[in-house]
């Protein structure tokens, strides 16, 4: 396997720079690329910021400083030169399949012959970015979770022709980048299917979560209630301020992404559709579930709703993660935990799906025919229990 040295991030936004950080720290030569000078300077100074104090806390790897890791980092708006001889390219840019189409082709058209392009889009097949490409055995994806610094996993995606050497490679190169909370993840993803291994899982939840929101919003139950319904006291966030954090139009679009491409029982809820026609859309525009207008919300969780079954939302996620088993993703159910733990700071549902899945059954059975989805009803390798086989 070749040795990477030459790394190229491309599209140096929200995703971008964390990870171009995290490339710089593990000693690679990075390149840094976006379409204008102002979005890498932003880049550039993020970067510059975190690494001067990680020095100053001694976090840096032993002996380094970070002008010895700044003095490998470059820029440029030239895609095509800067890729001239680069070994490993991460695609960061906007999630249109189109644009990233013509990024591949043209990393492809204009590196080494050994290089190899990984994108970190949430939801894109890797078979279509590599369509057209003409290498699209050098296709993979690098999926990782946001703040890429932060948070340990990253899922390693093979499109239909990616070869095994480029799988191999991307794992190499994502177990190599530091974490600054705990130990890399680096799961193999076997099949390109939708969300991969943890959005997959966790998506048919927003299912019941419309069902909530759509209930809640006819009986004007305040939106605190039911956040404290429904947060998991784990997660970093509560529920409906993450919701707004990442924004209403995002979490339409990927209802609809779900709904094509899984099952038409995604289809967005009203609540959800009436917040974006209202351009409710969350902290980027003032206003969601909650009023961003002075910071960041900090919603009083001490009254319950009482109207949410935290069972259902383990249920949920459990089938759908005999789903990921069914289909190829991956091979073992501890692998879908670990990845939960590492790219979301929460427990995954599978150990107790191995005790509790019979309970989960039945209360599939009855969620499915109540909330008129059959999506939900349970698979047979969750009611046979035979999943538990595949560690
Ligand atoms: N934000 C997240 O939480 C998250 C998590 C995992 C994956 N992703 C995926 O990562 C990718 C980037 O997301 P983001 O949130 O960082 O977006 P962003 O909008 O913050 O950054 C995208 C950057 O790409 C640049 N860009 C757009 N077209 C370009 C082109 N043709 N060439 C070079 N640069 C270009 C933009 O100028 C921008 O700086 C998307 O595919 C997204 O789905 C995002």
């Amino acid at each position: 396997m070749r040795k990477v040295k030459n790394i190229v991030v491309v599209g140096v936004g929200a995703m971008g720079k964390g990870i171009a950080q995290v490339c710089l720290m593990a000693g690679y030569n990075v390149t840094l690329v976006d379409i204008n000078d102002e979005i890498i300077e932003n880049a550039v100074l993020y970067i510059e910021n975190g690494l001067n104090k990680l020095e100053t806390k001694g976090k840096l790897p032993e002996g380094l400083k970070a002008t010895d890791l700044l003095v490998k980092m470059k820029k440029t708006t030239n895609l095509s030169g800067a890729v001239k001889n680069a070994d490993f390219v991460i695609e960061a840019i906007i999630e249109k399949l189109d644009i990233k189409k013509i990024t591949c082709k043209e990393v492809i058209d204009n590196s080494p012959d050994h290089c190899i392009f990984a994108s970190n889009t949430s939801s894109i097949r890797m078979t279509d970015i590599a369509e057209g490409c003409g290498k699209p055995e050098n296709v993979i994806g690098m999926h990782f979770f946001n703040p890429a610094p932060l948070m340990p996993l990253i899922e390693i995606i093979a499109g239909e022709k990616s070869s095994k050497e480029a799988m191999d490679v991307g794992v190499e190169v994502g177990e190599s980048l530091p974490c600054l909370r705990g130990e890399r993840y680096v799961p193999r993803v076997l099949t390109d299917r939708p969300g991969f291994i943890v959005n997959r899982v966790l998506a048919p939840g927003r299912i019941y979560s419309d069902y909530i929101y759509d209930l809640a919003d006819e009986k004007s139950i305040p939106w605190e209630q039911i956040d404290a319904d429904i947060s998991n006291p784990e997660a970093p966030m509560s529920t409906l301020v993450l919701a707004d954090f990442v924004g209403r139009d995002v979490s339409l679009h990927t209802a609809e992404y779900y709904a094509e491409t899984l099952s038409p029982d995604f289809e967005p809820g009203k609540l959800v559709r009436k917040q974006v026609a209202e351009g409710k859309l969350g902290k980027k525009t003032g206003q969601g579930f909650y009023d961003w207008s002075k910071g960041r919300p900090k919603p009083d969780l001490s009254k319950k709703a009482g109207i949410v079954n935290p069972l259902v939302y383990t249920a949920i996620q459990a089938n759908e993660g005999c789903r990921v088993l069914e289909e190829g993703i991956c091979k073992s159910w501890k692998v879908i935990d670990k990845a939960i733990m590492a790219g979301m700071n929460f427990s995954g549902p599978m150990k107790s799906a191995t005790k509790n899945y019979k309970q989960m059954a039945e209360i599939l059975e009855e969620y499915s025919t109540k909330l008129g989805k059959p999506y939900l009803k349970p698979i047979k390798l969750l009611k046979s229990g035979k999943f538990i086989d595949m560690v």
